[in-house]
């Protein structure tokens, strides 16, 4: 089906996320609560790319993002009475930017939590259990660089560890020896650029492993043999997007697919055409689209996944030492 036959249903999208947290009832909304602030950022960030960014009532969610606020750990929880983790303190931080309120926050204290997760290796942990992953090093260098306290981090030891999980075929893993997964290479391509250190990557071998992740429908995988999963439009095309390639990938056929997947009737996107909306691939379908050039939708940063707009406004694509000398 074409793109005009099928268009993107900006109106429906925009019920679609408006109705999700009306529903307290709901088991889902129960059965999600661990992801709740993560949520609230997808839905915000889907509405500012389809321009209907006053969708959700601002004042609203912003007492709802510091009703998570953890005094003990100076972290955020995903909902109130949950324990701090660096996911949903990453989250807490953008909505709070999107929505220009970052006097509220106690910085000092967001950053010296963010700062007590890094390991001896470099590597950070999601929370004071202790799991660490590549993800979490990007969530740390995103966090403090919308915080302008990229100055308190380690850098050297940052790099170092993200240079430790590149792979042969020139991905990263989640971790020292795991193998190459598109999300991991965008985590770690995210966090480099951030750190302008895009000389850690082996850009022609990553790049050609991202442009196989494109399947005959159009749709792309994260790892080969794996099936097309509409949110990797996303991890795939803005780590190509970051290494300047994103004309390795056929755009109408991904464009096809990402639509494809909308829940015609009630609104969304599914990871695959036939299956259940939910607002990640909905937020991250969009973004996709967003980085296709798709007519009619706002700019998203590929790095930062936020509108470019606002990226460029807070100054953060070029270079972040200059910008903190600036700042101090
Ligand atoms: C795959 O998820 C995706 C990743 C490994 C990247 C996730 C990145 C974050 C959570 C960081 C925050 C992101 C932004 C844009 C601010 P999966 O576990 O579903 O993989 P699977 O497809 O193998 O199940
Ligand atoms: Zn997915």
């Amino acid at each position: 089906m074409s793109h005009e036959t099928n268009p993107l249903l900006i109106p429906l999208h925009v019920s679609y996320i408006q109705n999700l947290g009306k529903n307290k009832n709901d088991l889902i909304y129960h059965l999600t609560a661990h992801l709740r602030m993560n949520a609230i950022y997808w839905g915000l960030t889907a509405l500012c790319t389809m321009n209907h960014r006053e969708a959700l009532d601002r004042d609203e969610m912003i007492d709802y993002v510091m009703s998570c606020w953890d005094e003990e750990t100076g972290g955020f929880g995903a909902h109130p009475d949950h324990d701090a983790h660096i996911l949903s303190t990453l989250s807490a931080i953008q909505i709070l930017v999107t929505q220009d309120a970052i006097g509220r926050l106690d910085i000092d204290r967001v950053v010296k939590f963010i700062l007590s997760l890094q390991q001896p290796s470099g590597v950070f942990a999601g929370d004071s259990f202790g799991e660490i992953d590549t993800r979490f090093s990007y969530i740390a260098v995103n966090a403090l660089s919308l915080l302008g306290r990229l100055g308190d981090l380690d850098v050297e030891k940052t790099v170092s560890y993200i240079a430790q999980c590149r792979n042969f075929d020139g991905g990263f893993g989640s971790r020292i020896g795991a193998e190459s997964h598109a999300g991991q290479v965008f985590v770690c391509c995210a966090a480099l650029t951030i750190l302008d250190r895009l000389d850690e990557i082996d850009t022609p071998t990553l790049s050609w492993w991202l442009a196989e992740r494109q399947l005959p429908n159009g749709g792309l995988n994260g790892r080969p043999e794996k099936l097309e999963d509409v949110c990797y439009s996303f991890w795939v095309l803005a780590s190509l997007s970051m290494l300047k390639k994103v004309h390795y990938i056929d755009s109408d056929k991904l464009i096809s697919f990402i639509l494809s997947a909308q829940d015609p009737e009630g609104g969304g996107i599914a990871d695959r055409p036939g299956d259940m909306p939910d607002v990640f691939h909905t937020h991250f379908g969009i973004a996709g689209l967003s980085l296709l050039g798709y007519p009619g939708l706002v700019d998203i940063d590929p790095v930062y996944c936020m509108p470019a707009a606002l990226i460029e406004t807070l100054g953060l694509r070029k270079g972040w030492q200059s910008l903190e000398r600036r700042m101090r």
